[in-house]
């Protein structure tokens, strides 16, 4: 039921994602209690993006399931010293690796490097190929709510192009039969790369009121080409979340954000002040990250041989 490898969400049954989310449920309502599934398991979490929500939650994960976290760095290794990468995933198996949890620039890499040692990877964020354990935390997190995804309507705000997140979701949304429309600048939505169950539109304020979750994804300034946005100034005019705007919402309409969140380029100062002053239980930033916790170690559990 459970792949060997988690790099792309579409190698997960809908009834392997129930089950995350159960299990990831479980979790949850037993979040001070330490387990002892991962106990004598050394999981190896290499990061070579930077990272805060995956890789500390992925951490609290393994411990809270009695694991050992061994951090390894490509800044601080013998890669420095010219050891090359299959070398040095066959030294790491050695130690007793039993697992890694691998963040990469790179769509492709994990496959690569899955095929030179014999023990699970999973992604921890692959370049714009794929965040499996963000989509699964994000259902995650509405399903917590008491949200019926079937009923509803996503609508995902910023650089498509160059998300991993949105590129999970286009599988996760549609297994529970959420209906999602892609919003951006025409620069980051390529219409080629959209499914065709999945809907889209340059204008944000057009469709702004159909959306029952407004997803902001970060504007990737580490990945844009030069020239590809005139101004963040004008994304933000355009496609950004401000006061004027949260008039546009629908009643009850909640904000989700992967993280980080840009303040003052996909949501302004003032937006997130005012919700947080008269709505806070509609913006789930932060609850999306501790969720995390949880979902990431149902996929531990589930992906390393538990019950
Ligand atoms: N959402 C997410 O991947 O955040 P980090 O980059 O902080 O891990």
């Amino acid at each position: 039921m459970f792949p060997k490898n988690l790099f792309n969400l579409n190698d997960l049954s809908p009834s392997a994602i129930e089950e995350i989310m159960s299990r990831a449920a479980y979790y949850k309502k037993r979040k001070n209690e330490v387990f002892s599934l991962l106990k004598g398991k050394n999981i190896v979490l290499s990061f070579w993006e930077p990272s805060t929500r995956t890789r500390v939650s992925f951490e609290m994960a393994v411990q809270k399931l009695g694991g050992r976290v061994i951090n390894y760095s490509p800044d601080t290794s013998s890669e420095k010293k010219g050891e090359n990468l299959k070398d040095t995933l066959n030294t790491l198996v050695a130690l007793g690796a039993d697992a890694v949890v691998f963040r990469h620039r790179s769509p492709g890499f994990l496959n690569l490097i899955s095929r030179m040692v014999d023990i699970p990877f999973i992604s921890g964020g692959e370049g714009c190929y794929q965040h499996p354990t963000q989509a699964l935390l994000d259902l995650f997190t509405l399903r917590d709510r008491g949200v019926k995804l079937s009923e509803i309507k996503v609508i995902m705000v910023g650089d498509i192009l160059h998300s991993r997140v949105a590129r999970s979701h286009f599988y996760a949304l549609s297994v529970f039969g959420a209906g999602l429309t892609l919003v951006a600048p025409p620069v980051l939505l390529p219409v080629e790369l959209v499914p065709d169950s999945v809907s889209w539109s340059y204008v944000l304020d057009d469709v702004l009121p159909d959306g029952d979750v407004i997803y902001l994804l970060r504007v990737q300034q580490e990945r844009q080409g030069k020239g590809l946005l005139p101004s963040l100034a004008e994304y933000s005019a355009l496609y950004g979340i401000n006061e004027k705007r949260i008039s546009l919402l629908k009643k009850g309409a909640l904000l989700m954000h992967p993280g980080p969140v840009n303040i003052g380029i996909e949501i302004s100062r003032g937006a997130v002040e005012f919700l947080q002053r008269n709505y806070p239980q509609r913006i789930l930033f932060q609850e999306q990250a501790l969720n995390g916790v949880f979902v990431r170690m149902a996929v531990l559990d589930l992906l390393l041989g538990g019950k």
